[in-house]
């Protein structure tokens, strides 16, 4: 018998609260919520479906119950990492307020997964977020989905499912952006919100979906909420969309707390997981390299939408130890690099330097000044610099098929010697970085024309794969009536670089679809990402 029946038993037992001395909870009027996000390396090698499943609940059940997630309220598992397209399971709507625990023995519906891991966050008492591959009779959806059903009589979603601490389904999430996965989406986007005792309301969606404006940003403009989960597998993509800066980003341009769980498998990209509260920076986040992790990554989250809420729990700032270049990741290259208007920065001869470049619809300033630096980083024998480009960028971008979104960027890059095709790639693991410049002074400002779609976002990388925090970056978006004064500021000097700069996403607004897109750019970027899905496919083909 797999060891998650002795958990489902123990769940059902348990959940009468006998443990409920011992698990602390943070309570309705408490300033702030315990989280746990955690990054999940998945196994793939020679084991059937069902081990893999049975493997991954296991892993799963142990880190609820670790000393760790001890004082968490709410834990986020990563996309993929559970089960998969052959083990599907049904999930119950919300509305049914169904306890899959206690239906153990009652239902074969629910595969024994789902009910070992509602009765892990049961005997737990938390929140658990899960994705998983969900599977759904044609029929009970008929009339609200015209379109024609699968042979099977199924449709497949990828699916995330909360559970309360009773061991409750109370919400459920069915992917709208499907990143070529053979998956179906819902006839219409859901926006899954949900309400904890802790007095905290979340909106959850999954992995791709942050680059596109329904439902992530939408949740935010148009619902409100100031609380998001969000599940990944996610593949780095230097310079501007490595998973924990993107997720920094999106979470400090949106002012919202973000718990994002990352999947573990970094020789394909994937890696990535963090807390992020809001404008106050990363509260906790993670980017590993080789093979991975198991990790749960606990923090003490203010509340940001209370009423009183000025923060009466102060942010610590987090420290990254920040020395060591990250690797072992392998990362895609935004190959729109190539089509930016970019001019080489000369930190050589300059001490103050002042650019101002312009596409048709975005002109961006930069001003800058140097001081030499002696520090290093990593420990190679050989040695060697990164050259920094000013660019600037508007038009579309693809990230699939047909979603694309458009982009406006005003940045700095690294690039490993003077030309533009080396932008974007890092230097060997095996090479010492020697800056002998700095920049002592940062400022890059922009003027967005409003749309009805835009976020604006800080966004800035250094060599260890981090994003800067605020206690070093100073983030301006001003309301110019026909226009955003967008800037960005350095804080504090800083020699280690990858990407600094504003990142702005129009998503598909109409007012976007002006901006002039290429095709060239457009495939070679579908090209990119497919070629890595591929690769990434058939590893995983190959040993589930
Ligand atoms: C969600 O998890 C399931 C099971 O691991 C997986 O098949 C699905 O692809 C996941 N979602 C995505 C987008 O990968
Ligand atoms: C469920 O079935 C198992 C094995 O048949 C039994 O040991 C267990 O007590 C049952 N649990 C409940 C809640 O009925
Ligand atoms: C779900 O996906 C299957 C397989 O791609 C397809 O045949 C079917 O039409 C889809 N169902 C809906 C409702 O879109
Ligand atoms: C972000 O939201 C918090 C809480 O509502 C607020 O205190 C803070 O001033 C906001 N930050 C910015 C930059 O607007
Ligand atoms: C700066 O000087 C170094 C050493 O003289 C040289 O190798 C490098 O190419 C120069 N960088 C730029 C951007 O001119
Ligand atoms: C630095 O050197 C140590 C000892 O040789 C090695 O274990 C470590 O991985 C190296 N770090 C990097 C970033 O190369
Ligand atoms: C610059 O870097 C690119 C990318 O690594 C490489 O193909 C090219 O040969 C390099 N050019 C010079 C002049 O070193
Ligand atoms: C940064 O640049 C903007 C636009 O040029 C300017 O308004 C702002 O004062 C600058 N900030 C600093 C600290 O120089």
């Amino acid at each position: 018998m797999p060891p998650y029946f002795v958990n489902i038993i123990a769940g059902i037992l348990l959940g009468i609260r006998l443990q409920a001395t011992v698990i602390r909870a943070s309570d309705i009027k408490d300033p702030y919520f315990v989280a746990g996000v955690v990054e999940f390396r998945p196994d793939f090698i020679g084991l059937t479906t069902e081990q893999l499943v049975a493997k991954h609940t296991d892993a799963y059940t142990e880190i609820l119950s670790s000393a760790e997630a001890l004082d968490t309220d709410i834990v986020v598992f990563p996309e993929s990492t559970l089960n998969n397209e052959f083990k599907p399971t049904y999930v119950p709507a919300a509305e049914d307020a169904i306890i899959p625990c206690l239906l153990a023995n009652q239902s074969s519906r629910y595969e024994n997964f789902l009910i070992a891991l509602s009765c892990a966050a049961r005997t737990n008492r938390k929140y658990v977020v899960i994705n998983l591959t969900e599977k759904e009779d044609c029929a009970s959806n008929a009339a609200f989905d015209p379109r024609p059903c699968a042979t099977n009589g199924l449709n497949t979603y990828n699916t995330n499912v909360v559970f309360d601490r009773e061991g409750r389904v109370i919400s459920r999430y069915r992917k709208v952006n499907i990143y070529l996965e053979r998956k179906n989406t819902t006839y219409q986007p859901e926006f899954a919100i949900f309400d904890t005792d802790f007095g905290v309301r979340f909106a959850h969606f999954i992995c791709f979906d942050l680059l596109f404006y329904t439902p992530a940003e939408e949740l935010v403009v148009k619902y409100g909420i100031k609380n998001i989960i969000f599940t990944a597998m996610f593949y780095s993509e230097t310079p501007f969309l490595t998973a924990v800066q993107l997720q920094q980003s999106w979470a400090w341009g949106n002012n919202v707390t973000l718990l994002a769980a990352g999947g573990s498998y970094p020789r394909s990209g994937a890696t990535g997981s963090g807390i992020y509260a809001g404008s106050d920076g990363s509260l906790a986040s993670i980017m590993v390299g080789n093979t991975g992790v198991r990790q749960i990554h606990v923090a003490r989250v203010p509340k940001f939408d209370q009423e009183s809420s000025q923060k009466s729990v102060p942010v610590k700032p987090f420290t990254e130890d920040t020395t060591q270049p990250q690797t072992g990741i392998s990362l895609l290259r935004d190959p729109q690099l190539d089509n930016f208007e970019s001019e080489l920065l000369d930190l050589n001869s300059s001490s103050a330097i002042s650019l101002e470049l312009c596409t048709e619809e975005l002109c961006c300033t930069l001003s800058a000044e140097t001081t030499t630096s002696e520090r290093s980083y990593g420990n190679g024998t050989a040695t060697s610099v990164y050259y920094y480009r000013f660019g600037v960028f508007t038009g579309l971008r693809s990230y699939q098929k047909e979603q694309y979104s458009a982009v406006a960027i005003c940045a700095i890059y690294a690039c490993t010697n003077d030309t533009v095709s080396s932008c974007g790639l890092l230097h060997p693991a095996n090479i010492k970085i020697t800056p002998t410049y700095a920049f002592k002074r940062l400022n890059i400002s922009g003027s967005y024309k409003k749309a009805e779609r835009l976020l604006l976002m800080p966004n800035t990388l250094d060599l260890s794969l981090y994003p800067l925090e605020p206690a070093q970056v100073a983030w301006h978006r001003v309301d110019n009536g026909k226009s955003f004064e967008a800037a960005i500021e350095l804080k504090a000097t800083a020699d280690n670089l990858l990407a600094f700069g504003i990142y702005g996403n129009y998503y598909d607004s109409s007012v976007a679809l002006r901006y002039g897109g290429s095709l060239a750019v457009l495939l070679s970027t579908l090209v990119l990402w497919l070629g890595l899905y591929v690769i990434d496919f058939l590893h995983l083909r190959m040993n589930m």
